[in-house]
């Protein structure tokens, strides 16, 4: 398959199977995360993997509950991880502070959608969430205030083939070559 094959096939999936994922599988998927780019190579994620019950259902039933509740579908993954953010290094924050960007969350970001293409190459469909009781997850996995929670990833098998059309502005409005 090629690259942009492999783009294309990815898509966020909210339909699982409860089929259980292998963790030799998840590895190679966080391998991928792993050798993602970040600034000044700080490396600023951890990914907490929830794959067991009853832990993974308890996260799952407070993380996606009330007004949360439009990521329900998410309870049904097999695996959820979730995502934080390491402090490191002064040298990308300080840099970030001058720029005004955050860079680990750009890091991060990277380093999620390494994670969601090397699973999708494993037919493993994945979901991004940004919309879930962050409080409620900190308290179940016990993780320091001072920790930042910044996504959770939702993956499975999904129940229907991936793909089909993807929803996207045309490239002639999100490109422009300047010329002389
Ligand atoms: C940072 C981020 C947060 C997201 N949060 C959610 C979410 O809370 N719930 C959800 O269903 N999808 C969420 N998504 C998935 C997007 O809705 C999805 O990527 C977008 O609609 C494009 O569709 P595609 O992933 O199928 O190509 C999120 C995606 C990103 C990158």
């Amino acid at each position: 398959m090629s690259f942009l094959d492999l783009v294309v096939k990815r898509k966020s999936v909210r339909a699982f199977l409860s089929t259980p994922i292998d963790r030799t599988v998840l590895d190679k998927c966080l391998e991928a995360a792993r050798l993602a780019p970040s600034a000044c190579n700080a490396q600023p994620w951890h990914f907490i993997i929830c794959d067991k019950t009853p832990l993974r259902e308890t996260l799952a039933k407070e993380a996606f509950s009330g007004i949360y509740s439009m990521n329900a579908f998410a309870k049904e993954a097999p695996v959820l991880i979730v995502v934080t953010q390491k402090t490191t290094k002064a040298a990308p924050k300080l840099g970030g502070l001058f720029q005004g960007i955050d860079f680990g969350l750009i890091d991060i970001g990277i380093a999620c959608e390494h994670f969601q293409l090397a699973a999708a190459e494993e037919n493993l469909g994945t979901c991004m969430l940004g919309w879930f009781n962050s409080k409620a997850v900190r308290k179940i996995l016990k993780l320091p205030k001072n920790l930042k929670i910044v996504l959770i990833i939702a993956v499975g098998y999904p129940s229907a083939p991936m793909g089909g059309p993807k929803k996207r502005y045309p490239l002639e409005d999100i490109r422009t070559y300047v010329e002389k």
